[in-house]
């Protein structure tokens, strides 16, 4: 998996390419926020819907943005410049390049959680979660350090290391979250969990549940802001993008499903509260890991192999501001990854110090209750990670479908693929209408069109 050495770059082989876009889908999303979204929205029919997103919008959009990144060989604002130079569209390309940025910001915090936790799990003292994240200079410490971690590996070529232990430890990360299904499943009080996450009562979807669904599909599959366009311009045209975006859909997905198959067995058995929010699957996991036989190596490992999930996302997300600057602005790739860095980090202070370190970030409740909970994480979360992504899909499947051309969009997605010849005219309707449809319907909700 190359990320550009020097300047651009190709992918060395096709496993490469998906190894390095599911790296990018999995990561926190799925097992982090999947689960405490599933349970604000209700459970089993916020997760059908999900679905329902994932393979009718999210999966079918993917190929449209590694498309126009293939064809044009650039980062988003460099793509969308290289169909329609220097009209308003570049502002989507922008827009796709600060919402890497804002989710960045709030992800390395949380990513910085974790790390902890290998410690805390090591050292066999988990402690009260909601008095860890409400000490300023750890928080602050570990999310500069997953900052760092990830600078280095973008900067250092990913080829060799993260590759490598990708391959390594992406799939021990799925045992062991078998396992843990088998696990949490054999605690008494555990049916009722399953219930939850897989009985659906479809009166609790709402137009705010619906756009939440949206948001994470997008979130998890990390699309939207032309992270896919990033990294469909370092594929080669001989690859079958279809068979790569959906093989990445599906991991994404399972993983994911996994994560709630864990988390909900074991918050029932436990009592504990589904709606909890982001603290949920740390209030969960580490107790759940106390009272297993050889629970803390079990943890300390499960946080190992989650950080290295965040990891490979954060160094996706890293590489949207890198490529931007690298080819728009001629700056020498080694230099530009440390600045990029270090400014994220910054935007990134006060979520950080929103979980209690800071009273004015934690209560700075300047969105509407109904969008978010009122500190500044969860508005970044809401911004950035649902908000901009699904704004962004759809100004890209407009521009895709429409600025650009579906037909031009279907044939640089024919090379590579024989498959997509068939079902060509499906997908030519689905970006041009279907997904910008339900995605601007979805949107509208957000003023309480539906609700
Ligand atoms: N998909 C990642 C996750 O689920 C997060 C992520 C990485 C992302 N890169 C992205 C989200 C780009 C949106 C866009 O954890």
């Amino acid at each position: 998996m190359v990320t550009a050495p020097s300047d651009r770059g190709q992918w060395t082989s096709r496993t490469g390419f998906i190894l390095a876009a599911a790296g990018s889908a999995i990561g926190l999303g799925n097992i982090w926020r999947f689960p405490y979204v599933v349970g604000q929205n209700g459970g089993a029919a916020f997760v059908l819907l999900y679905f329902g997103f994932v393979i009718l919008i999210g999966v079918p959009y993917m190929f449209a943005e590694l498309a126009l990144g293939r064809a044009a060989q650039k980062n988003p604002v460099g793509a969308v410049q290289a169909v329609r130079p220097n009209s308003p569209w570049r502002l989507v390309g922008l827009l796709g390049v600060i919402t890497g940025v804002g989710i960045l910001s709030f992800y390395g915090v949380i990513a910085g959680w974790t790390f902890g936790y290998i410690f805390k799990m090591a050292a066999g003292r988990v402690g009260d979660f909601g008095a860890f994240i409400a000490s300023p200079w750890p928080v602050l410490g570990l999310f500069a350090l997953f900052m760092f971690l990830t600078a280095s590996i973008v900067h250092g070529g990913i080829q060799g290391g993260i590759e490598r232990w990708s391959k390594i430890l992406m799939p021990i990360l799925f045992l062991l979250l078998v396992a843990l299904v088998v696990y949490a499943n054999s605690l008494s009080g555990a049916s009722k969990g399953l219930s939850f996450y897989l009985h659906p009562d479809f009166s609790k979807i709402t137009g705010r549940v619906a756009l939440a669904a949206l948001g994470q599909a997008f979130f998890s599959l990390s699309l939207g802001m032309g992270l896919m366009i990033t990294y469909g311009s370092y594929v080669g045209k001989t690859e079958d993008l279809v068979a790569s975006g959906i093989s990445v859909g599906f991991f994404d997905t399972m993983i994911a499903f996994l994560a709630g198959l864990i988390i909900f067995p074991a918050l029932f058995a436990m009592g504990q509260d589904p709606a909890a929010g982001p603290a949920l699957v740390f209030a969960v996991l580490p107790e759940l890991f106390t009272r297993m036989p050889g629970g803390l190596l079990v943890g300390t490992l499960f946080f190992i192999l989650l950080s290295v999930a965040a990891l490979t996302s954060t160094i996706s997300l890293l590489e949207v501001e890198t490529a931007y600057v690298v080819d728009e602005h001629g700056v020498d790739r080694k230099k530009v990854v440390w600045g990029a860095a270090l400014f994220t980090f910054v935007v990134g202070i006060p979520s950080a110090l929103s979980q209690g370190a800071s009273d004015f970030f934690s209560d700075f409740g300047w969105l509407p209750a109904r969008l978010s909970d009122p500190d500044f994480l969860s508005h970044m979360s809401f911004i950035w990670g649902d908000f901009s992504l699904a704004f962004g899909a759809l100004m890209l499947s407009i521009f895709v479908g429409w600025v650009w051309g579906a037909n031009k969009a279907a044939d640089e997605i024919e090379q590579g693929s024989s498959f997509f010849a068939q079902t060509r005219g499906i997908w030519v309707f689905m970006i041009r209408f279907f997904i910008p449809v339900v995605i601007f319907v979805i949107l509208l909700n957000l003023f309480g069109v539906f609700d």
